[in-house]
């Protein structure tokens, strides 16, 4: 991401957007790029990839604006045909972005693949993936679990980990330490998630939009704690 002022004014934009549309789907967005930017950081990127997946995490979803609302606000019970059509948001976000930045787009085309192939939307195998979308896919996932949804109790820390737990021994096949930071940065006390600034201030000179410090107000109590 070259011009760093001018790309986080556009990704505050879209947040902004994201935010008219659904709270919830912001917050979400908010907590999926600070998760993935740990995991990012755990894993020793390079400060560019580490922004670029953080930035990836919250832009993830852009492409589900794209969805009638009364899809993109409904959170259960969808039909086969419904959730065709929610299966497009990942395509269609990274087509939004392609002519923004260079890697974020492929990260986010590719954050619902899974290690197995069962994924979409081109049902990768796990050695296919590029390694920022396992990242974004895992923190998305994880977000998602440990967060309170209309139909159902947010999960326990524990429990989310022992979800995506399957997922992470997938995506790094053999990589016993790539799982142990993974886990490790997934599993963090509450009162150091999330560190919205960390993984930007720790590999480079640029902070975060003020937008994406204030959400950080709002997210921390609404996570559930760990056990
Ligand atoms: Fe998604």
């Amino acid at each position: 991401m070259k011009d760093c002022i001018t790309c986080m004014r556009m990704v505050k934009s879209f947040l902004m957007l994201l935010r008219k549309k659904s709270e919830t789907l912001y917050m979400h967005s908010i907590y999926t790029g600070n998760t993935a930017g740990m995991i990012a950081a755990a894993l020793e990127f390079e400060p560019d990839q580490m922004r670029d997946v953080q930035t990836a995490g919250f832009l993830h979803d852009i492409g589900k604006l794209c969805l009638p609302d009364g899809l993109l606000l409904k959170d259960s019970n969808l039909t086969s045909e419904e959730f065709g059509l929610i299966k497009t948001h990942s395509k269609v976000g990274s087509d939004i972005l392609r002519g923004v930045f260079k890697n974020i787009p492929i990260y986010i085309l590719y954050h619902h693949e899974a290690y197995d192939g069962s994924g979409y939307p081109e049902g990768l195998k796990s050695s296919n993936i590029p390694i920022p979308a396992k990242v974004l896919g895992i923190a998305d996932r994880y977000t998602a679990l440990i967060s309170q949804r209309s139909y159902r109790a947010a999960y326990s820390r524990r429990d989310a980990l022992r979800e995506v737990e399957k997922d992470i021994k997938g995506f790094f096949n053999g990589n016993s330490k790539t799982i142990e930071k993974v886990l490790l940065s997934l599993s963090e006390p509450t009162e150091q998630l999330p560190p919205d600034d960390l993984p930007l201030k720790r590999g480079a000179s640029k902070e975060l939009p003020v937008c994406l410090q204030d959400a950080s107000e709002f997210i921390r109590g609404r996570m559930s704690p760990l056990e």
